[in-house]
């Protein structure tokens, strides 16, 4: 299949972009490297640098090819940055994504797999969420995720074409053949901060809340290993071509570690252990965060290969240590 791929330069997309080009899909990117690298991007894919929302550059990347489906991965993701520019994350997450979408559909690519986020959830006392659980996001960036999902759940019915929004929940490790994984310097995903640590790129790990009502009052996340993910989009895309229905799954492995969990584990690893210092809460946190993950399961028989949180974090530390190396 022909694919079209947003922010293929990017952490996720570009791991999608290898697993499609592995499997013998041919992929075009299109990203303006606001936040992504160009070195992420696969050489067997084709890259142009631009913004989703140049209408004219796209239409003309749209007609030269015979696209069998377009995968929305741009966006800006920093919860915390959100709350500074809610306005930036709206224009990017939401107008550019709906300008983005539009052109697509306009011309004639109507296979849509849009990546969304589980901080749309409203946050329970149950801690794990189905695809149907109430929304009500905490954070601006959130709120710009559902916006978009909004949107396009009601353009795809007057349309009447199909979609696959995907609720990704923690996205973690990297790319086992290391070709690819997180390069943001100022990320806040906490395993590659905790293995920015280890690695000695930076001196501590800020621990952001201790009195949460979790096991050890530390935040519990589901984190995915990042390989696991990008299968999903691939059996998504099958799915979405055999039946033409529209799906909403959550992406996650159902199974929650608390943020002392992780340093344990990978204290555990390293066999000494990475200075961490307890902070306040960042704001537009919740507690915990796991997926219920029965829906995607049985719809598009997805069976995770990588759960396993030592697998993630050794991915991690790997990639961490390899771009270290590069960087000397
Ligand atoms: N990383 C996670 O844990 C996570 C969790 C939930 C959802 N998501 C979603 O997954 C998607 C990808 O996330 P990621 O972690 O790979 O982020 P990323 O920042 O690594 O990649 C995003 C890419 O999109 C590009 N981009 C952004 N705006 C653009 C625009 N207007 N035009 C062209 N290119 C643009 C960036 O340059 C970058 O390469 C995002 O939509 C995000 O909301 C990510």
């Amino acid at each position: 299949m022909k694919i079209l791929l947003s922010g293929g330069a990017g952490y996720i997309g570009s791991q999608v972009s290898n697993l499609l080009i592995d499997a013998g899909h041919k992929v075009t990117i299109i990203d303006s490297l606001v936040t992504g690298n160009k070195k992420l991007v696969p050489k067997k894919a084709k890259f142009f640098r631009c913004d989703i929302s140049n209408i004219k550059k796209i239409k003309k990347i749209i007609k030269n090819d015979n696209f069998d489906a377009v995968m929305h991965f741009a966006g800006l993701i920093k919860v915390e940055e959100s709350f500074q520019k809610p306005k930036r994350y709206n224009l990017f997450n939401f107008k550019k994504s709906k300008i983005f979408i539009e052109n697509c559909v306009n011309n004639n690519l109507k296979t849509i797999i849009f990546s969304s986020t589980a901080s749309v959830y409203k946050e329970t006392s149950k801690k794990s969420y189905n695809e149907n659980s109430i929304k009500k996001p905490s954070n601006p960036y959130a709120k710009s995720k559902l916006k978009f999902e909004k949107f396009l759940n009601k353009f795809i019915k007057k349309k009447k074409i199909k979609c696959i929004i995907l609720r990704y929940f923690n996205v973690a490790g990297a790319d086992l053949k290391m070709r690819t994984g997180l390069v943001d310097k100022k990320s806040s995903h906490l395993i590659k901060v905790a293995c920015e640590v280890a690695t000695g790129k930076r001196k501590k790990l800020i621990i952001n809340g201790s009195n949460y009502k979790t096991k050890d009052g530390t935040a519990i996340r589901d984190f995915i290993h990042i390989m696991d993910l990008a299968k999903i989009h691939i059996l998504s895309l099958k799915y979405l071509i055999k039946t033409q229905k529209s799906e909403t799954f959550n992406c996650g492995y159902g199974k929650g570690y608390s943020v002392n969990d992780v340093v344990k584990a990978l204290n555990k690893i390293l066999k000494r252990k990475i200075p961490v210092v307890y902070g306040p809460r960042r704001k537009g946190d919740v507690a915990s965060l796991i997926a219920k993950v029965s829906k995607i399961k049985k719809k598009i028989n997805w069976k995770p290969k990588y759960n396993d949180l030592d697998l993630i974090l050794k991915s991690s530390l790997n990639w961490e240590n390899k771009i270290y190396k590069n960087s000397k």
